[in-house]
């Protein structure tokens, strides 16, 4: 039985262990682990998937409860994978932001899995890396 948690207040190991685990590492600064703890303990918004004490799966996000919520990391692991967990993620994240929408960057091998799951993709989402600069 999957169960569910809220809140950021979690070992920091495990965190990054779950980015391997999901292979979402792949695309996180998880070998930087200052930024790791500074993402995990700035977000606002986590829930968690635990089978047991085992940590699996994450949906991190910043959000001000009441016009938007980042959902800037979703990850299952893989062993735990399509049994609806990252489903359940987003709708608790979903649930717990009020009146807010959730917006995200999807990672291109989720690209098919945010429609199929109800999420409607924006024409003109912008981003402003930190490196970059305004002309
Ligand atoms: C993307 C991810 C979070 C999905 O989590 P999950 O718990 O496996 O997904 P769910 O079980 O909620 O899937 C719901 C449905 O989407 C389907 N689905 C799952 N992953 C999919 C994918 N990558 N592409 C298309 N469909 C997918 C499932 O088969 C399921 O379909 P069904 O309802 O017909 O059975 C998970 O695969 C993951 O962690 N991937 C690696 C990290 C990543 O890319 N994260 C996204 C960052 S933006």
């Amino acid at each position: 039985m999957i169960t569910y948690r809220i809140g950021n207040a979690l070992d920091l190991d495990a965190v990054i262990e779950l980015y391997h685990a999901s292979t979402l590492g792949e695309r996180r600064p998880v070998d930087d682990r200052e930024r790791m703890r500074l993402m995990l303990a700035n977000a606002n918004l986590v829930v968690t998937a635990w089978d047991g004490e085992l940590l699996v799966g994450i949906a991190r996000s910043v959000s001000d409860f009441s016009y938007a919520t980042y959902l800037s990391d979703l990850a299952v692991r893989l062993s735990h994978q399509k049994q609806g967990i990252g489903r359940e993620l987003i709708r608790r994240t979903q649930e717990l932001g009020g009146q807010a929408t959730v917006i995200l960057l999807s990672a291109p091998k989720a690209v098919d899995y945010y429609p199929r799951i109800g999420m409607k993709s924006h024409p003109s989402a912008w981003m402003l890396a930190a490196a970059e600069r305004l002309h």
